[in-house]
């Protein structure tokens, strides 16, 4: 039976340090942090999130707000909003949540995002940082990880890490990130020939690919540390039940010959929005006249 790395657990360390951070330089700050979510159109699942992440916000003492667009919003009207967030002093972070409407251009968008309130750390400036190992606003989800991973006191160095999906949100800067912990990282993806072959060759598997169930028990090698990125709605098989999740590991098959998994929910998700908490105070302080840490601790005792 493999150890699950608990992001909820490990979430709530952070909020209750994050809690306290906020109290200690509230008074030298003279204002609380404040998060500000850009959403745009309707999907169902962005909704959940963003709600979630004001929900976190509340619970640390952080000032959130949501901008929502409608699905027909031009790419001038949303540019008009982040440039007034940019300008809004009371704002130290801000999101655009992804997957925006197609005629949309998120590129442009994230670009033009203050790299300072960049607190989804997706402005090529902080990417850039990341990729030269400079301090800087990291991606939400990766930096959870990577806190996670320490957490289970998973020793990187020199391990076989590979990485499905390459997306910038979280395949890319996991990668680097890896890396940098002196893991020997792997990139797979959607051309990835004969990708069981190269999941069995992991020590560290970082599975991204938005596919439900997509690595299976024959994929893995015996001890292997899994991180399942990957949340779906199943829908209930009969009348009365109610819809689960899943990721994108089939979890049931895998667990039980992996050393450390990641559940679903309750793993990567509670860290993405912990890290994003984590941001928006490093922001907040850095405007106060703070520096940005970049290193991250594991709060609890082994
Ligand atoms: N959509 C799903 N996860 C995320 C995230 O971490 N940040 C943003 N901006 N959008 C998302």
């Amino acid at each position: 039976m493999a150890k699950h790395l608990d992001g909820r657990l490990l979430a709530t360390r952070y909020e209750a340090s994050l809690r306290a951070s906020i109290a200690q330089h509230l008074a030298t700050a003279g204002y609380p942090p404040g998060l500000a979510v850009v959403r745009i159109g309707e999907d169902p699942a962005s909704g959940v999130y963003v709600r979630k992440k004001a929900q976190a916000c509340g619970r640390v003492g952080i000032r959130s707000r949501i901008t929502h667009h409608p699905a027909t919003a031009s790419q001038q009207e949303v540019l008009e909003s982040i440039r007034q967030l940019n300008a809004d002093p009371s704002c130290d972070g801000i999101l655009v949540q992804l997957p925006i409407p197609a005629h949309l251009d998120a590129r442009q968008l994230l670009l033009a995002v203050d790299p300072a309130k960049d607190v989804d750390g997706l402005h090529p400036l902080n990417l850039g940082r990341l990729m030269r190992g400079e301090p800087g606003l990291r991606s939400c989800t990766p930096a959870g990880i990577m806190a996670l991973l320490a957490q289970g006191c998973i020793a990187l160095e020199g391990i076989r890490a590979l990485v499905i999906g390459r997306s910038i949100l979280v395949g890319q800067p996991m990668g680097i990130m890896l890396q940098q912990a002196n893991a020997t990282v792997t990139m797979a993806h959607s051309r990835t020939r004969d990708l069981a072959h190269q999941c069995r060759q992991a020590e560290l598997l970082v599975v991204a690919a938005g596919k439900p169930g997509l690595v299976r028990a024959d994929w893995v090698r015996p001890g292997v540390v899994v991180v399942d990125v990957g949340i779906h709605r199943v829908p209930p098989r009969q009348q009365g039940e109610r819809a689960t999740l899943c990721g994108d590991v089939y979890f049931a098959a895998v667990e039980p010959l992996a050393s450390h998994i990641t559940p679903v929910p309750g793993g990567v998700g509670p860290m993405t929005v912990a890290m994003l908490l984590w941001n928006t105070v490093q922001a907040w302080q850095q405007r106060c006249g703070g520096v940005v840490r970049t290193v991250l601790v594991p709060l609890l005792p082994h």
